[in-house]
Protein backbone atom coordinates (compact mmCIF):
# COMPACT_ATOMS: atom_id res chain seq x y z
CA UNK A 1 0.00 0.00 0.00
CA UNK A 2 1.00 3.58 -0.84
CA UNK A 3 1.23 6.54 1.59
CA UNK A 4 -2.42 7.28 1.87
CA UNK A 5 -4.30 10.38 3.54
CA UNK A 6 -8.02 10.29 4.67
CA UNK A 7 -9.79 13.13 4.85
CA UNK A 8 -13.65 13.53 5.56
CA UNK A 9 -15.46 15.25 2.23
CA UNK A 10 -18.19 16.62 3.72
CA UNK A 11 -19.16 17.82 7.19
CA UNK A 12 -17.24 15.27 9.36
CA UNK A 13 -18.82 12.01 10.80
CA UNK A 14 -18.67 10.41 7.73
CA UNK A 15 -17.10 7.49 9.29
CA UNK A 16 -13.25 8.19 8.69
CA UNK A 17 -12.18 6.38 12.22
CA UNK A 18 -13.18 2.80 10.75
CA UNK A 19 -11.86 3.27 7.29
CA UNK A 20 -8.53 4.24 9.18
CA UNK A 21 -8.62 1.46 11.17
CA UNK A 22 -8.90 -0.54 8.46
CA UNK A 23 -5.93 0.76 6.62
CA UNK A 24 -3.66 0.97 9.57
CA UNK A 25 -3.58 -2.61 9.36
CA UNK A 26 -1.29 -2.20 6.23
CA UNK A 27 0.45 1.10 7.45
CA UNK A 28 3.48 1.15 9.78
CA UNK A 29 2.56 4.75 10.83
CA UNK A 30 -0.70 6.80 11.54
CA UNK A 31 -0.68 9.89 12.04
CA UNK A 32 -2.34 13.12 12.81
CA UNK A 33 -2.19 16.43 11.57
CA UNK A 34 -5.46 18.40 12.40
CA UNK A 35 -7.52 19.57 14.29
CA UNK A 36 -8.01 18.13 18.05
CA UNK A 37 -10.24 16.33 20.49
CA UNK A 38 -13.31 18.16 18.24
CA UNK A 39 -13.12 15.00 16.57
CA UNK A 40 -14.65 11.60 17.42
CA UNK A 41 -13.50 8.80 15.35
CA UNK A 42 -16.28 5.67 15.98
CA UNK A 43 -13.77 2.14 15.77
CA UNK A 44 -15.93 -0.64 15.96
CA UNK A 45 -14.31 -4.38 16.34
CA UNK A 46 -15.41 -7.48 17.25
CA UNK A 47 -18.75 -5.66 18.25
CA UNK A 48 -16.98 -3.61 20.80
CA UNK A 49 -17.19 0.35 20.14
CA UNK A 50 -14.22 2.47 20.89
CA UNK A 51 -14.41 6.51 20.43
CA UNK A 52 -11.16 7.84 20.18
CA UNK A 53 -10.76 11.95 20.28
CA UNK A 54 -7.39 12.53 19.90
CA UNK A 55 -4.73 9.33 19.63
CA UNK A 56 -4.56 8.44 15.74
CA UNK A 57 -7.21 5.41 15.33
CA UNK A 58 -4.35 3.20 14.80
CA UNK A 59 -3.52 2.90 18.36
CA UNK A 60 -5.60 0.10 18.01
CA UNK A 61 -3.48 -2.41 16.12
CA UNK A 62 -0.19 -4.15 17.91
CA UNK A 63 3.16 -2.03 16.76
CA UNK A 64 2.18 0.61 14.85
CA UNK A 65 3.27 3.52 15.73
CA UNK A 66 1.07 6.54 16.39
CA UNK A 67 1.74 10.15 16.11
CA UNK A 68 0.16 13.86 16.89
CA UNK A 69 1.42 16.11 14.18
CA UNK A 70 2.48 20.03 14.66
CA UNK A 71 -1.30 20.51 13.10
CA UNK A 72 -3.09 19.40 15.66
CA UNK A 73 -4.09 21.12 18.84
CA UNK A 74 -3.89 18.78 22.20
CA UNK A 75 -5.83 18.98 24.89
CA UNK A 76 -3.14 17.20 27.12
CA UNK A 77 -5.60 16.49 29.92
CA UNK A 78 -7.88 14.73 27.33
CA UNK A 79 -4.96 13.06 25.84
CA UNK A 80 -3.99 11.47 29.44
CA UNK A 81 -7.65 9.94 29.85
CA UNK A 82 -7.58 8.63 26.65
CA UNK A 83 -4.71 6.83 27.32
CA UNK A 84 -4.99 5.88 31.04
CA UNK A 85 -8.54 4.39 29.16
CA UNK A 86 -6.62 3.06 26.67
CA UNK A 87 -3.85 1.35 28.54
CA UNK A 88 -6.83 0.04 31.11
CA UNK A 89 -7.83 -2.25 27.97
CA UNK A 90 -4.60 -3.36 27.67
CA UNK A 91 -3.16 -1.45 24.78
CA UNK A 92 0.32 0.02 24.68
CA UNK A 93 0.40 3.90 24.98
CA UNK A 94 3.80 3.73 25.75
CA UNK A 95 5.89 6.71 24.09
CA UNK A 96 7.67 3.13 22.37
CA UNK A 97 4.94 3.79 19.52
CA UNK A 98 3.06 7.11 20.66
CA UNK A 99 4.59 10.46 20.19
CA UNK A 100 3.73 14.04 19.92
CA UNK A 101 5.38 16.43 18.09
CA UNK A 102 7.50 19.06 19.87
CA UNK A 103 5.72 21.97 18.16
CA UNK A 104 2.02 20.56 18.47
CA UNK A 105 -0.29 24.13 20.10
CA UNK A 106 -1.35 22.82 23.78
CA UNK A 107 -5.39 23.55 24.58
CA UNK A 108 -5.37 24.78 27.82
CA UNK A 109 -7.97 25.68 30.83
CA UNK A 110 -8.78 28.98 29.53
CA UNK A 111 -8.88 27.84 25.63
CA UNK A 112 -12.20 25.91 26.82
CA UNK A 113 -13.44 28.62 28.91
CA UNK A 114 -12.90 31.20 25.88
CA UNK A 115 -14.77 28.49 23.15
CA UNK A 116 -17.89 28.24 25.55
CA UNK A 117 -18.24 31.90 27.11
CA UNK A 118 -18.14 33.03 23.58
CA UNK A 119 -20.62 30.69 22.02
CA UNK A 120 -22.80 31.32 25.18
CA UNK A 121 -22.66 35.37 24.77
CA UNK A 122 -23.85 35.17 21.10
CA UNK A 123 -27.29 35.77 20.62
CA UNK A 124 -27.64 34.65 16.95
CA UNK A 125 -25.20 33.38 14.68
CA UNK A 126 -23.74 30.54 17.16
CA UNK A 127 -21.20 28.25 14.77
CA UNK A 128 -22.39 25.37 17.38
CA UNK A 129 -18.59 24.63 18.02
CA UNK A 130 -18.18 21.32 20.46
CA UNK A 131 -16.80 23.93 22.64
CA UNK A 132 -13.70 22.12 23.33
CA UNK A 133 -11.46 25.14 22.60
CA UNK A 134 -9.94 24.81 19.40
CA UNK A 135 -10.95 27.93 17.95
CA UNK A 136 -9.12 29.77 20.80
CA UNK A 137 -6.31 27.34 20.59
CA UNK A 138 -5.76 28.17 17.32
CA UNK A 139 -6.05 31.56 17.98
CA UNK A 140 -3.24 32.04 19.63
CA UNK A 141 -1.38 29.66 17.73
CA UNK A 142 -1.63 32.44 14.43
CA UNK A 143 -1.29 35.21 17.35
CA UNK A 144 1.78 33.57 18.54
CA UNK A 145 1.38 33.45 22.17
CA UNK A 146 0.45 29.90 22.02
CA UNK A 147 2.07 27.20 24.34
CA UNK A 148 3.42 24.51 22.38
CA UNK A 149 4.01 21.01 23.94
CA UNK A 150 7.99 21.46 23.87
CA UNK A 151 6.83 24.67 26.52
CA UNK A 152 6.17 22.08 28.87
CA UNK A 153 9.78 20.62 29.31
CA UNK A 154 10.66 24.62 30.44
CA UNK A 155 8.50 25.40 33.25
CA UNK A 156 9.61 29.03 33.57
CA UNK A 157 8.51 29.47 29.76
CA UNK A 158 5.16 27.86 31.44
CA UNK A 159 4.22 30.63 33.87
CA UNK A 160 5.20 33.17 31.73
CA UNK A 161 3.00 32.29 28.85
CA UNK A 162 -0.12 31.60 31.45
CA UNK A 163 0.07 34.75 32.98
CA UNK A 164 0.76 36.75 29.52
CA UNK A 165 -2.17 35.12 28.12
CA UNK A 166 -3.91 35.37 30.87
CA UNK A 167 -3.83 38.76 31.30
CA UNK A 168 -6.14 39.61 27.78
CA UNK A 169 -8.06 36.65 28.29
CA UNK A 170 -9.47 37.46 31.76
CA UNK A 171 -10.35 40.87 30.43
CA UNK A 172 -12.51 39.13 27.74
CA UNK A 173 -14.08 36.77 30.00
CA UNK A 174 -14.71 39.12 32.79
CA UNK A 175 -15.64 42.25 30.96
CA UNK A 176 -17.49 41.35 27.59
CA UNK A 177 -18.66 37.83 27.99
CA UNK A 178 -19.64 37.89 32.03
CA UNK A 179 -18.16 34.64 32.62
CA UNK A 180 -15.71 33.40 35.36
CA UNK A 181 -11.76 34.54 35.18
CA UNK A 182 -9.15 31.60 35.45
CA UNK A 183 -7.01 32.09 38.27
CA UNK A 184 -2.93 31.63 37.05
CA UNK A 185 -1.56 30.03 39.25
CA UNK A 186 -4.14 27.46 39.26
CA UNK A 187 -4.10 26.68 35.28
CA UNK A 188 -0.02 26.80 35.91
CA UNK A 189 -0.54 24.11 39.04
CA UNK A 190 -2.47 21.88 36.51
CA UNK A 191 -0.44 22.29 33.25
CA UNK A 192 3.10 21.99 35.31
CA UNK A 193 1.24 19.21 37.82
CA UNK A 194 1.02 17.00 33.77
CA UNK A 195 3.95 17.83 32.08
CA UNK A 196 6.22 15.27 33.08
CA UNK A 197 3.63 12.73 31.87
CA UNK A 198 3.58 14.49 28.97
CA UNK A 199 7.34 15.17 27.84
CA UNK A 200 7.96 11.62 27.37
CA UNK A 201 5.77 11.42 24.41
CA UNK A 202 7.62 14.81 22.88
CA UNK A 203 8.43 13.92 19.19
CA UNK A 204 10.23 15.16 16.09
CA UNK A 205 7.01 13.65 13.93
CA UNK A 206 8.93 15.11 10.64
CA UNK A 207 11.87 13.21 11.19
CA UNK A 208 10.23 10.07 12.30
CA UNK A 209 8.44 10.08 8.51
CA UNK A 210 10.88 10.82 7.03
CA UNK A 211 12.96 8.08 8.16
CA UNK A 212 10.51 5.46 8.19
CA UNK A 213 9.41 6.67 4.59
CA UNK A 214 13.26 5.69 3.82
CA UNK A 215 13.49 2.34 5.59
CA UNK A 216 10.07 1.99 3.20
CA UNK A 217 7.50 1.87 5.32
CA UNK A 218 4.28 3.06 4.80
CA UNK A 219 2.26 5.93 6.21
CA UNK A 220 -1.08 6.77 6.64
CA UNK A 221 -2.39 10.57 7.37
CA UNK A 222 -5.22 10.81 9.54
CA UNK A 223 -8.06 13.71 8.72
CA UNK A 224 -10.20 14.89 11.29
CA UNK A 225 -13.60 16.75 10.15
CA UNK A 226 -14.29 17.38 6.88
CA UNK A 227 -13.48 19.20 3.72
CA UNK A 228 -16.76 21.56 4.17
CA UNK A 229 -15.28 22.59 7.73
CA UNK A 230 -12.30 23.49 6.20
CA UNK A 231 -11.34 27.20 7.81
CA UNK A 232 -10.70 28.40 4.17
CA UNK A 233 -12.33 26.19 1.63
CA UNK A 234 -15.58 25.54 3.99
CA UNK A 235 -18.54 27.11 4.45
CA UNK A 236 -17.13 30.15 6.42
CA UNK A 237 -17.83 31.16 8.83
CA UNK A 238 -19.33 27.93 9.89
CA UNK A 239 -16.27 26.29 10.29
CA UNK A 240 -13.64 24.75 12.36
CA UNK A 241 -10.41 26.26 12.76
CA UNK A 242 -8.05 24.21 10.37
CA UNK A 243 -7.11 23.43 7.32
CA UNK A 244 -9.09 20.01 6.53
CA UNK A 245 -8.22 19.47 3.01
CA UNK A 246 -5.37 16.66 1.99
CA UNK A 247 -2.80 19.66 1.70
CA UNK A 248 -2.61 19.97 5.38
CA UNK A 249 -1.61 16.58 6.14
CA UNK A 250 2.07 17.98 4.41
CA UNK A 251 2.33 21.47 6.40
CA UNK A 252 0.76 19.63 9.80
CA UNK A 253 3.25 16.93 9.91
CA UNK A 254 6.24 18.52 8.28
CA UNK A 255 6.37 16.17 4.91
CA UNK A 256 6.58 17.32 1.73
CA UNK A 257 3.36 17.28 -0.49
CA UNK A 258 4.96 15.04 -3.09
CA UNK A 259 4.91 11.54 -0.77
CA UNK A 260 1.43 11.81 -0.50
CA UNK A 261 0.28 8.96 -2.65
CA UNK A 262 -3.19 8.35 -2.37
CA UNK A 263 -5.99 10.70 -1.00
CA UNK A 264 -8.78 9.01 0.01
CA UNK A 265 -12.23 11.09 0.38
CA UNK A 266 -14.66 9.33 2.71
CA UNK A 267 -17.89 9.74 1.78
CA UNK A 268 -21.31 8.95 3.71
CA UNK A 269 -23.86 7.22 1.67
CA UNK A 270 -26.18 10.30 2.44
CA UNK A 271 -25.29 13.93 4.25
CA UNK A 272 -24.84 14.51 7.57
CA UNK A 273 -23.82 17.96 9.13
CA UNK A 274 -23.38 18.98 13.12
CA UNK A 275 -23.78 22.70 14.39
CA UNK A 276 -24.67 26.16 12.31
CA UNK A 277 -24.51 26.71 8.51
CA UNK A 278 -25.95 26.05 5.23
CA UNK A 279 -26.52 22.54 4.10
CA UNK A 280 -28.45 22.51 0.83
CA UNK A 281 -29.79 19.20 0.82
CA UNK A 282 -31.20 19.13 4.40
CA UNK A 283 -34.46 16.95 5.50
CA UNK A 284 -36.16 18.32 7.94
CA UNK A 285 -38.85 15.74 7.50
CA UNK A 286 -39.49 11.86 8.18
CA UNK A 287 -36.90 10.90 6.01
CA UNK A 288 -34.46 13.20 7.65
CA UNK A 289 -35.61 11.48 11.26
CA UNK A 290 -35.09 7.67 9.65
CA UNK A 291 -31.82 8.74 8.48
CA UNK A 292 -31.02 10.02 12.29
CA UNK A 293 -32.45 6.71 13.73
CA UNK A 294 -31.56 4.28 11.43
CA UNK A 295 -27.89 6.11 10.64
CA UNK A 296 -27.44 6.58 14.82
CA UNK A 297 -26.61 10.36 13.83
CA UNK A 298 -25.64 11.77 17.33
CA UNK A 299 -22.38 13.38 18.00
CA UNK A 300 -19.52 10.98 19.13
CA UNK A 301 -17.96 13.55 20.64
CA UNK A 302 -21.26 15.85 21.92
CA UNK A 303 -23.88 13.63 21.43
CA UNK A 304 -25.88 16.06 19.69
CA UNK A 305 -28.36 14.92 17.02
CA UNK A 306 -27.26 15.79 13.11
CA UNK A 307 -28.80 17.33 10.55
CA UNK A 308 -29.27 14.81 7.84
CA UNK A 309 -30.22 15.24 4.13
CA UNK A 310 -29.70 13.59 0.88
CA UNK A 311 -26.39 12.84 -0.82
CA UNK A 312 -24.77 16.02 -2.05
CA UNK A 313 -22.45 15.51 -5.48
CA UNK A 314 -21.63 19.01 -5.44
CA UNK A 315 -19.85 19.09 -2.37
CA UNK A 316 -18.13 15.94 -3.44
CA UNK A 317 -17.35 17.30 -6.43
CA UNK A 318 -15.40 20.12 -4.95
CA UNK A 319 -13.79 18.01 -2.27
CA UNK A 320 -12.67 16.14 -5.26
CA UNK A 321 -10.91 19.31 -6.81
CA UNK A 322 -9.45 20.66 -3.43
CA UNK A 323 -8.14 18.00 -2.27
CA UNK A 324 -6.94 15.83 -5.33
CA UNK A 325 -9.02 12.63 -4.70
CA UNK A 326 -7.65 9.39 -6.02
CA UNK A 327 -10.72 7.39 -4.31
CA UNK A 328 -13.56 7.37 -2.10
CA UNK A 329 -14.48 5.27 0.73
CA UNK A 330 -18.57 5.23 0.81
CA UNK A 331 -19.83 4.55 4.02
CA UNK A 332 -23.31 3.92 5.57
CA UNK A 333 -25.36 2.94 2.28
CA UNK A 334 -26.69 -0.02 4.61
CA UNK A 335 -28.31 2.96 6.31
CA UNK A 336 -30.58 3.77 2.98
CA UNK A 337 -32.10 0.15 3.48
CA UNK A 338 -36.45 0.61 2.61
CA UNK A 339 -36.15 4.29 1.10
CA UNK A 340 -38.66 3.59 -1.43
CA UNK A 341 -36.51 6.06 -3.59
CA UNK A 342 -32.92 7.73 -2.90
CA UNK A 343 -32.27 11.06 -4.41
CA UNK A 344 -28.89 12.57 -4.95
CA UNK A 345 -28.03 16.75 -5.45
CA UNK A 346 -26.47 15.98 -9.20
CA UNK A 347 -25.81 20.49 -9.64
CA UNK A 348 -27.60 23.40 -7.78
CA UNK A 349 -29.13 26.18 -8.90
CA UNK A 350 -28.07 29.77 -7.89
CA UNK A 351 -29.28 32.86 -9.22
CA UNK A 352 -30.71 31.42 -12.02
CA UNK A 353 -28.01 29.28 -12.79
CA UNK A 354 -27.36 25.87 -12.76
CA UNK A 355 -23.89 25.55 -11.32
CA UNK A 356 -21.48 22.15 -10.65
CA UNK A 357 -19.80 23.74 -8.12
CA UNK A 358 -20.72 25.43 -4.56
CA UNK A 359 -20.87 29.06 -5.24
CA UNK A 360 -18.62 31.81 -3.79
CA UNK A 361 -18.63 34.37 -1.47
CA UNK A 362 -19.87 33.94 2.56
CA UNK A 363 -23.43 32.16 2.80
CA UNK A 364 -23.57 31.83 -0.78
CA UNK A 365 -24.31 28.41 0.06
CA UNK A 366 -27.44 29.07 1.60
CA UNK A 367 -29.33 30.96 -1.48
CA UNK A 368 -29.00 27.42 -3.81
CA UNK A 369 -31.59 25.43 -4.65
CA UNK A 370 -30.45 21.38 -5.04
CA UNK A 371 -31.29 19.75 -8.27
CA UNK A 372 -31.70 16.27 -7.48
CA UNK A 373 -31.92 12.87 -9.25
CA UNK A 374 -34.15 10.00 -8.33
CA UNK A 375 -32.62 6.40 -7.85
CA UNK A 376 -34.93 3.47 -7.11
CA UNK A 377 -34.33 2.50 -3.36
CA UNK A 378 -33.27 -1.31 -1.96
CA UNK A 379 -35.02 -3.51 0.69
CA UNK A 380 -32.34 -6.39 0.61
CA UNK A 381 -30.18 -6.45 3.76
CA UNK A 382 -26.63 -5.85 2.29
CA UNK A 383 -24.76 -6.25 5.97
CA UNK A 384 -23.26 -9.30 4.89
CA UNK A 385 -22.13 -8.56 1.21
CA UNK A 386 -18.71 -9.08 0.76
CA UNK A 387 -18.61 -8.09 -2.95
CA UNK A 388 -19.60 -5.62 -5.46
CA UNK A 389 -21.13 -7.96 -7.53
CA UNK A 390 -23.06 -9.25 -4.73
CA UNK A 391 -24.95 -5.90 -3.88
CA UNK A 392 -28.60 -5.76 -4.99
CA UNK A 393 -28.06 -3.77 -8.30
CA UNK A 394 -29.92 -0.47 -7.37
CA UNK A 395 -27.23 -0.40 -4.76
CA UNK A 396 -24.79 -0.86 -7.62
CA UNK A 397 -26.26 1.77 -9.83
CA UNK A 398 -26.63 4.17 -6.91
CA UNK A 399 -22.75 3.79 -6.23
CA UNK A 400 -21.61 4.37 -10.20
CA UNK A 401 -24.09 6.99 -10.48
CA UNK A 402 -21.89 9.11 -7.81
CA UNK A 403 -18.77 7.94 -9.49
CA UNK A 404 -20.00 9.04 -12.95
CA UNK A 405 -20.91 12.58 -11.02
CA UNK A 406 -17.76 12.63 -8.94
CA UNK A 407 -15.25 11.48 -11.84
CA UNK A 408 -13.52 9.61 -8.76
CA UNK A 409 -13.37 5.91 -8.02
CA UNK A 410 -15.26 4.33 -5.36
CA UNK A 411 -12.59 2.38 -3.85
CA UNK A 412 -14.20 0.94 -0.45
CA UNK A 413 -18.07 0.55 -0.03
CA UNK A 414 -18.76 -0.16 4.08
CA UNK A 415 -22.11 -1.71 4.66
CA UNK A 416 -21.78 -1.93 8.57
CA UNK A 417 -19.91 -0.75 11.58
CA UNK A 418 -17.45 -3.41 12.14
CA UNK A 419 -14.48 -3.78 10.37
CA UNK A 420 -15.39 -6.83 8.34
CA UNK A 421 -18.55 -5.46 7.27
CA UNK A 422 -16.26 -3.30 4.10
CA UNK A 423 -16.21 -4.29 0.44
CA UNK A 424 -12.90 -3.50 -1.33
CA UNK A 425 -13.17 -3.14 -4.97
P1 LIG B 1 -15.13 23.55 16.62
O1 LIG B 1 -14.26 22.73 15.75
O2 LIG B 1 -15.40 22.92 17.96
O3 LIG B 1 -14.66 24.97 16.75
O4 LIG B 1 -16.59 23.64 15.93
C1 LIG B 1 -16.78 24.34 14.70
C2 LIG B 1 -17.79 23.61 13.82
O5 LIG B 1 -17.23 22.40 13.37
C3 LIG B 1 -19.10 23.24 14.53
O6 LIG B 1 -20.15 23.31 13.60
C4 LIG B 1 -18.88 21.79 14.92
O7 LIG B 1 -20.09 21.08 15.06
C5 LIG B 1 -18.08 21.30 13.72
N1 LIG B 1 -17.21 20.16 14.05
C6 LIG B 1 -16.04 20.19 14.71
N2 LIG B 1 -15.52 18.97 14.80
C7 LIG B 1 -16.36 18.14 14.17
C8 LIG B 1 -16.33 16.74 13.90
O8 LIG B 1 -15.40 16.00 14.24
N3 LIG B 1 -17.40 16.25 13.21
C9 LIG B 1 -18.41 17.04 12.77
N4 LIG B 1 -18.47 18.34 13.00
C10 LIG B 1 -17.45 18.90 13.69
Amino acid sequence: MANTVIIGSQWGDEGKGKIVDMLAATSDVVVRFQGGNNAGHTIAVNGKQTILHTIPSGILHDGKTCLIGNGVVLDPFVFLQETDSLAENGLDVSPRRLGISHKTHLILPYHVALDRAREAYKAGGKIGTTGRGIGPCYEDKVSRIGLRASDLANPDLVRTKVRQALLEKNVLLQSLYKAEPLDPDKVIDQVLGIADRITPYLTDVSGVIQESMRMGKKILWEGAQGVHLDVDHGTYPFVTSSNTVSGCASTGTGVGPNNLDRIIGIAKAYTTRVGSGPFPTELNDATGDFLREQGHEFGATTGRPRRCGWLDAVILRESARLCGLTEIALTKIDVLRNLPVLKICVDYRYKGQRIEYPPQGENALAEVEPIYEELPGFSEDISTCKHFDGLPSNVQKYIQRLEALTQVRIAYVSVGPDREQTIIR
